[in-house]
């Protein structure tokens, strides 16, 4: 099969590697990075250019193609395949909003009675304080949590300790443009919850899914939970994030709600669904859905994966996923990001990245590469905040982390940081 990645970071080079294991593919990544020619043929077309990507798509005959990120979905990438009769592995835009519409999300699980955390929806600032003062979510020092309407690339929800700190986030969000002024136009405020995190991915077709192995990502940038939110500083996988009977429960409760909640409201999805869940003391409650793989948790979903991936999104883009079915290895992961000096808020970039073969040496241990670019010497270059990915598997959690800590410790530049805590701290 000829099969176009659409993105360019961590995630979609470890996409691309996963498709490219069985050699009867063709594997093109749009745009793609330097660190994914290593495994694809880049397209220098960019992510969200629907109509050039479908024209290259129809010239080159590509067969599947499977959108990493939210942006091309929520820019109408599968609608605009769709009508030119391509294949994708991605919902179309309407069905995109349960990500890209928190207040639409939010909706949709308020209708089905999808378990998530109580909630009011503000379109002004005013009525966002107004549902604050109201006292819904618990008294002047109770937490509550503020959030932005639309993409933010995680930026736009604040867990606020009380309602001062929670009246000063509808401010920067609404009033002082923090996230832009589209994405914040809307907010929604809701009740804070309070347990362990875990997301539960699984492909579906509208009709059918299959589940991956749950993960559990760690978006604050330091140790301990410390410091801001990152798109995302490691991620495991391992039978402790989430046990068989909860498991089950949230399938139950949550997974096969979704799918009917689709099927009714006639939202035609073909694509993966990440559900972001917290673990209260009542039960599984929804915190988010993505409409597609995560980034790091793809990186340390993926290198157990032992099926061939392409033959998993085909079945999604054509409904044969009834047919289909994912092996996995028995074991855990872990993907560790080596971020550069000043990320999240101002990463410096241009730094030259030594270490990488020697780290590359264990075979056990993938390096997936979220911002590096390679010079004309072949040296390679820090070229964003997440540099590097640094995946690994093992019979426990434990050998997977040490794996991953040992070829990290092999590679170096100016300003490298990484979170020594993964796996083993946080909620989040
Ligand atoms: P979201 O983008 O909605 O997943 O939110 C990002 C992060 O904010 C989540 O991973 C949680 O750590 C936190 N969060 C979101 N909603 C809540 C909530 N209702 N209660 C507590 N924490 C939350
Ligand atoms: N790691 C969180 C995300 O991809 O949304």
């Amino acid at each position: 099969m000829k099969i176009l990645v659409v993105g360019s970071g961590g995630r979609e080079h470890a996409l691309c590697w996963s498709l490219q294991k069985n050699s009867e593919h063709t594997i093109y990544c749009a745009p793609g990075s330097d660190g994914i020619a290593q495994v694809a043929r880049c397209v220098a077309l960019n992510a969200t250019d629907i109509k050039a990507l479908a024209r290259f798509a129809e010239d080159e005959r590509i067969e599947l193609t499977v959108a990493g990120g939210e942006a091309p979905l929520a820019a109408g990438l599968a609608d605009g395949f769709a009508a030119a009769g391509l294949a994708v592995a991605g919902p179309k835009a309407a069905a995109a909003r349960l990500e890209s519409s928190k207040a639409f999300a939010k909706d949709f699980m308020a209708r089905h009675r999808i378990p998530t955390a109580r909630f009011r929806v503000a379109d002004s600032a005013d009525e966002a304080r107004a549902v604050l003062r109201g006292g819904e979510f618990g008294a002047r020092d109770a937490p509550a949590v503020v959030k932005a309407d639309g993409l933010a690339a995680g930026k736009g929800v604040v867990v606020a300790r009380d309602r001062d700190e929670a009246e000063t986030a509808i401010n920067e969000l609404m009033e002082q443009g923090g996230v832009g002024a589209e994405a914040a136009r809307r907010v929604v405020i809701e009740e804070a919850l309070t347990g362990r995190e875990a997301s539960l991915l699984f492909w579906t077709d509208g009709k059918d899914y299959l589940l991956m192995p749950p993960a559990r990502d760690h978006k604050r940038v330091g140790e301990r939970d410390a410091g801001p939110n990152t798109g995302g500083m490691g991620a495991i996988t391992s039978s402790d994030v989430l046990d068989a009977e909860t498991q089950a429960r949230v399938v139950r409760e949550i997974v096969e709600p979704t799918l009917a909640g689709l099927a009714a409201d006639r939202l035609d999805f073909r694509g993966v669904i990440f559900v972001g869940l917290m673990l209260t003391d009542e039960g599984a409650r929804v915190l988010e859905y993505n409409v597609r793989f995560g980034d790091p948790e793809a990186q340390a979903i993926i290198v157990r994966l032992r099926s061939d991936l392409a033959a998993i999104f085909d079945a999604t883009a054509h409904g044969r996923l009834g047919g289909a079915r994912a092996e996995w290895s028995d074991e855990s992961s872990a993907c560790v990001v080596l971020a550069s000096r000043g990320y999240p808020e101002k990463p410096e970039t241009g730094d030259p990245i030594e270490g990488l073969d020697a780290a590359a040496r264990d075979p056990r241990v993938e390096i997936f590469h979220a911002g590096t670019r390679r010079g004309e010497d072949g040296a390679w270059r820090t070229a964003g905040g997440r540099v590097l990915g640094v995946t690994s598997t093992g019979a426990t959690l434990g050998e997977a982390l040490a794996r991953c800590y040992g070829a990290a410790s092999r590679i170096r530049w100016v300003g490298m940081h990484y979170r020594r805590d993964i796996g083993r701290f946080g909620k989040s």
